[in-house]
């Protein structure tokens, strides 16, 4: 007999009365007097099987893997846990394919096992439905993916995997050569450089699904080896790039949710959106917006001496009120973003009560109370940094989000975060690349380049999705000229930017096309349309928090005589500078 002719998502109306054979493992197993029951699941749902006889069925326990035929029959009273609850085999003859063992955890979807022996017994957690659907809906995300860019003209292209470091900021995963003692190559953190020369030779429109490799730590929507959907184009203007992935986002809306997405989408300056939602990926599905309340600076507070950029948040009471522990794990929250002290105010009978009103003077007073409506508690805190400010406010924001409920489950926001600064100043003066050195500085900023670096916006743009970074991209410089000015700004010589990366500059010399591009994290976007909060979810055989992967124990030591091949002897943690 064959061992399966349906899946279990098949089965329907069509089918009653026709005999049909199923293959899966047992979820479920019970005797009520001569009839037993089993639940029978494979990778597309579960349905019950019943057989009048137990003497005609095999022994077959929870996980056994089976093979079984039998007619399709409507059930009289439909169970709701099972995917094909509304109908039951009645089984003719059932094969044992394989036994197996108690497994460590129950193969269930309310599981209450740990992640990391889910982790280890990877198998068995992928057999549950819930990790099932995840991997689909990624699937489905590859497949829309090919099917736009194909119907666009773009061209997929592989790009190395085995590669001179790029300057993503991350650290890079090093790999030893054999062949040249002492050398390395480094993991892509992206394929930007070679998409970048896909452009020079020609490839106007490329995409590729790519792995990546960043060793940075960790976080619920962070992986060290993650997939980007990666794209480059050639002579389009921003708004084209933008345009052309919101056409990509309105694919998934319709084939993955049955949604239509309105575009275009909202494009939020970066400043703006730090300055309204404390956030470069705000998460606007909620109202809660950052009051400027900079004015009160110019008050001689020693508080605020020092400090020009004060942010506030009102929290109506309608949506709540704090305790006084809430608000000292608020205040923790926004020292860690270097704005101490946070302070409170309540809002009563349009007046301001609280310690701090005796700082205030009558026109302050006002002033604040204008910018707020109704009554409750009004947040603030200052910082000499803007960005610091915005961040910490923006911080308390999603604190408060989370401790009021404010977001509604299954809602969805999407949005652009443009104009990015092109460069940071940090504590020590100097000057780094926002993102990476070949972004090109907006057309009407290059009069600051100069002097003023900080004012230069970039044509960089990030799409946010429910509050997390989605993808982001940039136009690149082409101009030679401009790149060894960014490059003297960043403070590095001809010689040391030849010396990094001249292999890619050269390219620069044979006629460099206009291009820029953008790359969406994978798997982010499976976790969004798949609703976990969590990026392991989404990848099959994921690393944990510590970048292990709890099942083979990767990685692992290097034997001996690998390490003489390689010409590398390890340094005892001690040695370590
Ligand atoms: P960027 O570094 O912003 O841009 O990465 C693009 C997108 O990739 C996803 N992402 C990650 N997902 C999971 N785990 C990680 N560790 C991780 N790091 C990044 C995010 C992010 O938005 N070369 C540029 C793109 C370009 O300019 O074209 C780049 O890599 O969703």
């Amino acid at each position: 007999m064959s061992y399966r002719t349906h899946y279990i998502e098949e089965l329907d109306e069509t089918l009653l009365g026709k005999e049909v054979t199923l293959a899966g493992w047992i979820q479920n197993y019970r005797k009520l007097g001569a009839i037993e029951f089993f639940d029978l699941r494979d990778r597309t749902g579960m349905i019950q099987l019943s057989a009048k006889d137990s003497s005609l069925v095999p022994d077959a326990r929870n996980e056994y893997v089976v093979s079984v035929k039998g007619v399709l029959r409507k059930k009289e009273v439909a169970n709701p846990k099972l995917s094909k609850g509304a109908y039951e085999i009645d089984i003719e003859e059932m094969t044992v394919l394989n036994e197996a063992e108690a497994t460590p955890f129950p193969v269930k979807d309310d599981t209450e096992a740990l992640e990391d022996t889910r982790l280890k017994y990877r198998y068995l957690d992928l057999r549950r439905p819930s990790l099932v659907s995840y991997l689909s809906i990624k699937a489905k995300i590859m497949q829309i993916t090919h099917e736009y860019f194909d119907s666009h003209h773009f061209l997929e292209v592989e790009t190395p995997i085995l590669n001179l470091a790029t300057p993503e900021g991350a650290r890079d995963y090093l790999v030893p050569s054999r062949l040249h003692h002492g050398s390395f190559y480094a993991l892509p953190q992206s394929p930007q450089l070679f998409k970048q020369l896909l452009m020079i030779g020609g490839i106007d429109r490329y995409y590729q699904i790519a792995r990546c490799f960043r060793d940075e730590d960790l976080r619920s929507d962070r992986q060290p080896e993650f997939t980007q959907i990666d794209v480059e184009t050639s002579f389009m203007s921003q708004e084209e790039i933008l345009t052309l992935a919101e056409g990509l986002f309105a694919e998934y809306f319709r084939k993955i949710l049955g949604k239509e997405l309105s575009l275009p989408l909202r494009r939020i300056p970066y400043w703006e959106a730090m300055d309204t939602y404390g956030s470069d990926k705000p998460d606007t599905r909620y109202a809660l917006h950052l009051i400027d309340l900079s004015f009160l600076s110019s008050l001689s507070i020693s508080l605020f001496e020092g400090k020009s950029f004060i942010r506030a948040l009102f929290l109506p009471k309608e949506i709540g009120t704090l305790s006084r522990k809430k608000l000292d794990a608020l205040s923790l929250e926004a020292k860690k973003l270097r704005v101490a002290p946070l302070l409170s105010l309540k809002v009563e009978n349009a007046q301001l009560e609280g310690s701090f009103t005796k700082f205030l003077d009558e026109a302050s007073k006002k002033k604040i109370l204008s910018l707020i409506k109704g009554e409750g508690t009004l947040l603030f805190g200052a910082s000499a940094s803007r960005r610091d400010a915005d961040f910490a406010l923006g911080a308390v924001r999603t604190a408060l989000s989370k401790e009021f409920g404010l977001i509604k489950e299954g809602t969805y926001d999407l949005l652009w975060v443009t104009d990015f600064p092109m460069f940071t100043r940090g504590e020590d003066g100097s000057i780094t690349a926002e993102h990476h050195p070949f972004t090109r500085p907006r057309d009407e900023d290059l009069k600051y380049l100069k002097e003023e670096p900080e004012k230069v916006l970039a044509y960089a743009y990030d799409i946010i999705f429910n509050g997390y970074e989605a993808g982001g991209g940039t136009l690149r410089i082409y101009d030679r000229k401009m790149q060894a000015e960014i490059f003297a700004l960043l403070g590095l010589s001809e010689e040391e930017a030849n010396a990094k990366f001249g292999w890619f500059l050269d390219a620069f010399r044979y006629g460099a096309p206009p291009h820029g591009g953008f790359a969406l994290g994978l798997d982010r976007l499976a976790m969004i349309f798949g609703g976990t909060d969590n990026i392991r979810d989404v990848i099959a055989f994921p690393k944990n928090l510590q970048a292990v992967d709890p099942m083979s124990n990767a990685p692992g030591k290097a034997s001996e005589e690998a390490l003489d091949t390689l010409g590398i002897s390890i340094k005892k943690e001690g040695e370590m500078k």
